[in-house]
């Protein structure tokens, strides 16, 4: 309970230990607002741009600083010589003659070059107050010659409730790019129905990632059974494939003869489907719930009470 207590002493330690200078009859500092902007995702290969926006309404700068992952790679210092001192940080290939007080340009982004940048702004005596922003950059690489991701084993038809198995298989990227699968617009992501495969690697790195679906056929609203697969990776890629298939009665599915029954993989460990609960269909509203001991006793009972209704008649009319 104590422990409840403690934190506005807490908050207060740091300005009574270091007190700001307008709170001791400084002027009020000038800095107000530091923002870094940075793409969400470079590919790998391109140079990366990097922004910091300050304001420091007229006051003094002292530094920017600039870090990776909280190492300072970048700093500029106007009122120093040099006015720019640049720090070996692995994936950061400093363009320095691009390079400034509020731009950052590197080269050429490898895999190593993702992650968090942050500039930090520090004003002039005598407040010396430092304000950062931080922005995570993602870095991707993708094939060159990627297109959709395949939908591979799907069947021209099915019959209600056949067993649909198909696997879809994303672009070779770096990282693997995210698959997902609709049906009939559903969204499915359940375990017993969808299992995402490991993914496949290539000797340069590179992954292809794959998702595989084992489900009952049903028909969605037209009709129709439709499969939707989509593979997205940040904001640097992000398509489709989609297949369609009859639903048809009695004799079953034909595979297309473009669409080859795709190879499983060793994790092919699903537990059977589970078959969708039969539905009654009921006519106009009538009620599913017969009196069931009428109907199994009647046929038997029938005879013998047509034999006694003529006594039971007169039993009950004459008297
Ligand atoms: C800083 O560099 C960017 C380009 O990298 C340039 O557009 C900008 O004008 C430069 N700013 C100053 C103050 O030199
Ligand atoms: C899909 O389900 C798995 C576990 O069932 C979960 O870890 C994963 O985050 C889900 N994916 C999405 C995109 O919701």
């Amino acid at each position: 309970m104590r422990t409840l207590f403690l934190p506005p002493l807490l908050l207060l330690a740091p300005l009574l230990l270091a007190p700001p200078a307008n709170l001791w009859g400084g002027a009020a500092e000038a800095l107000s607002v530091v923002r870094l902007e940075a793409p969400r995702t470079a590919a790998r290969g391109e140079p990366l741009l990097l922004r910091c926006t300050f304001d420091l309404e007229d006051g003094p700068l002292y530094t920017v600083k600039w870090y990776k992952d909280s190492r300072e790679f970048f700093r500029f210092s106007p009122q120093e010589r040099p006015q720019l001192r640049v720090f070996t940080t692995e994936g950061v290939d400093l363009d320095e003659h691009a390079s400034n007080a509020t731009h950052v340009r590197l080269r050429s982004v490898t895999h190593a070059s993702a992650g968090k940048y942050s500039c930090e702004v520090t004003e002039d005596a005598p407040s010396f107050l430092a304000l950062i922003d931080l922005a995570e950059v993602h870095v991707v690489e993708i094939d060159v010659n990627a297109g959709p991701p395949k939908l591979e084993g799907v069947h021209a038809r099915y019959r209600l409730n056949e067993e649909v198995t198909a696997v879809c298989r994303g672009p070779w990227s770096r990282p693997p790019a995210q698959l997902t699968l609709h049906l009939n617009g559903h969204y499915v992501n359940s375990s017993s129905l969808v299992r995402h495969l490991p993914p496949e690697e290539r000797a340069d790195g590179l992954l292809r990632p794959a998702v595989k679906l084992r489900a009952r056929a049903v028909a969605g609203p037209d009709g129709r059974l439709r499969l939707r697969c989509t593979a997205a990776l940040a904001d640097a890629y992000h398509m489709v494939d989609e297949k369609n298939a009859m639903l048809v009665r009695g004799r079953g599915s034909t595979p297309t003869a473009t669409e080859p029954s795709a190879p499983l993989g060793a994790a092919d460990d699903f537990p059977p489907p589970t078959v969708p609960e039969p539905v009654l269909e009921v006519a106009s509203g009538a009620t599913l719930t017969p009196p069931v001991l009428p109907m199994v006793l009647a046929p038997a009972l029938a005879p013998p009470l047509l034999l006694l209704l003529p006594w039971l008649l007169e039993s009950l009319l004459g008297g």
